[in-house]
């Protein structure tokens, strides 16, 4: 269970690790993901029983096509899993993305971006499993051969997302999947708890079964050998006695992100008086890196920086998307002190204090990031031209990967991303997916100030909202064992129609 000591490292057996841990298809272009509710048990267990699932095994040539499937709490219950196991779960994944009227709030899930306006994610449009498709070409006859003849027996499909290739490119326009945890595949000790940033991350912070950040292993259902007949699953590395429901397995967060693309960048254009170089300039404030991705606290390699050297956010500003999303080295010792100190507390501003305001070291709340764009790709002139294009929606299917979807995404999102107190600064959150709204106090959380030398900031507010939800649910990601156990009949027949009829 969660806490126990850890053991000599066992080493991974990327046959049972679905691949998209390990990759994140980038060759294959292409990418659907089907959101689908059970129809038939039956034929859902034969479907998943035989789904040509991709493994983590490294091949050359790598595959040409992939499949990765994830299950809901709602997913897992559709098969009847038992109880036991159910509630062996973490409890965000129990409660789900929208489960709580709360959670919607720490998420910043309001306004439009509240789960009542979403296309899928809730009640009746909330998915049992997400199929994910990928290939290098002609998706279609890829899904064709996925889907099988079972498929319309056993599932109801009730949202299709699609993506687009925008050439590593997001729909604002900047180089996005840069930065990115570097699993520790071989399971070293957790790293000293001042050790400089590092993407080194523990192989537990993304597997189950295998011991985190914190030298422990995350809670999942360990389950008496009984209810594992057929041997299936594993033995716990921590508890050899119980079968493994979680080791080798992940938990998928899925997140539909419209996005703004022309009000983005006609409120920079705005801002900057129509100057193009100051509208960049200031959209790379805001994310924190230039659009083709160099960061601006560094010249060096494009993910070899921290932020001691610059305590103030003189050169990126401390609301800035990647600084808020992965502070990096927020709480290791800041130490200048002195007149700009002072001065910089005098006028108001973000002092080298504040920086340790953000409470918990970075490594602790790292996120695999496996999103896919979607919609049509414009550049920023097409954006701000005022004959349209006639392009639809555009935006993110955001997706991560993480033990702990509590201590990772969660903590993300709200205590760094939403939050309104974040290193000092007030009154502000995410410069890109900030819901914008009033806080219950009545504080404001619609400003993004950009530190100057002279000791006065240059201040945006109101921003616009740029970024609106439109979905979303978290996932099981089981490994490929034990895919194989939750497809099994556990004792009871029947389809969930009849059983509802
Ligand atoms: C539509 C919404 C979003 C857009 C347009 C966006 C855009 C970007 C861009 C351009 C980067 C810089 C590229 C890189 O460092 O890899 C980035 C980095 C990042 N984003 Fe986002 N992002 C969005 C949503 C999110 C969400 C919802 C999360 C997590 C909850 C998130 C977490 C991160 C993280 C962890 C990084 C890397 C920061 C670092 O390690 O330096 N992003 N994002």
């Amino acid at each position: 269970m969660a806490g126990a000591s850890v053991r000599q490292p066992v080493p991974v057996a990327f046959e049972d690790v679905q691949a998209i841990v390990r990759f994140a298809h980038g060759k294959l272009v292409e990418a659907r993901y089907l959101l689908v509710r059970v129809r038939d048990l039956a034929s859902a267990r034969r479907w998943c029983a035989r789904a040509p699932v991709t493994n983590a095994v490294e091949t050359s040539p790598p595959p040409e096509r992939a499949l990765q499937v994830g299950l809901t709490i709602d997913g897992l219950r559709a098969f009847r899993v038992g109880e036991a196991i159910l509630s062996a779960m973490s409890s965000e994944f129990i409660s789900g993305m929208c489960g709580s009227a709360n959670r919607s709030l720490r998420l910043g899930d309001v306004g439009e971006s509240a789960p009542a306006h979403w296309q899928w994610g809730v009640g009746h449009l909330s998915p049992h499993l997400i199929v994910m498709a990928y290939a290098k070409a002609d998706i279609e006859a890829w899904l064709r051969e996925v889907r099988g003849p079972l498929w319309d027996a056993a599932f109801e499909t009730i949202a299709v997302l699609d993506t687009s290739n925008m050439g590593g490119v997001e729909p604002f326009g900047f180089n996005d999947g840069i930065s990115q945890p570097a699993i520790d595949w071989q399971q070293r000790p957790a790293q000293d708890q001042t050790a400089d940033y590092s993407p080194s991350t523990a192989l537990g912070e993304f597997l189950l079964g295998y011991p985190n950040e914190y030298g422990r292993y995350t809670s999942r259902p360990l389950l008496d050998p009984s209810a594992d007949a057929h041997e299936d699953l594993a033995p716990g590395q921590d508890a050899p006695d119980k079968r493994d429901l979680g080791l080798n397995g992940s938990y998928l967060v899925v997140r539909q992100l419209e996005q703004d693309v022309r009000g983005f960048w006609a409120f920079l254009n705005a801002q900057a008086g129509a100057d193009p170089k100051i509208r960049e300039w200031l959209g790379a404030r805001l994310v924190g890196r230039q659009r083709d991705g160099q960061p601006l606290v560094s010249e060096r390699a494009p993910n070899d920086f921290d932020y001691r050297g610059d305590p103030y956010g003189m050169r990126c500003p401390l609301g800035a998307h990647i600084r808020r999303s992965n502070p990096r080295s927020a709480d290791l010792d800041q130490h200048p002190h002195g007149w700009l100190e002072r001065l910089g507390m005098t006028l108001g501003i973000p002092t080298p204090t504040h920086g340790r305001d953000v409470v918990a070291s970075a490594r602790f709340h790292r996120v695999l990031r496996r999103g896919r764009e979607y919609g049509q790709k414009i550049t920023p002139e097409q954006a701000l031209a005022q004959v349209p294009l006639g392009e639809g929606p555009s935006g993110l299917q955001f997706a991560c990967l993480n033990a702990s979807i509590n201590r990772q995404f969660e903590f993300v999102q709200s205590a760094w991303l939403m939050s309104s107190k974040f290193g000092g600064l007030t009154g502000e959150s995410d410069p890109l997916i900030g819901h914008r709204a009033p806080l219950s106090s009545g504080g404001d959380t619609d400003g993004f100030s950009i530190p100057e030398a002279a000791g006065l900031a240059t201040q945006l507010r109101p921003l616009p909202l740029f970024v609106r939800v439109r979905g979303g649910a978290y996932f099981f990601l089981p490994s490929l064992r034990a895919l194989r156990f939750v497809s099994r009949e556990q004792g009871h027949h029947g389809s969930l129609a009849k059983e509802t009829s």
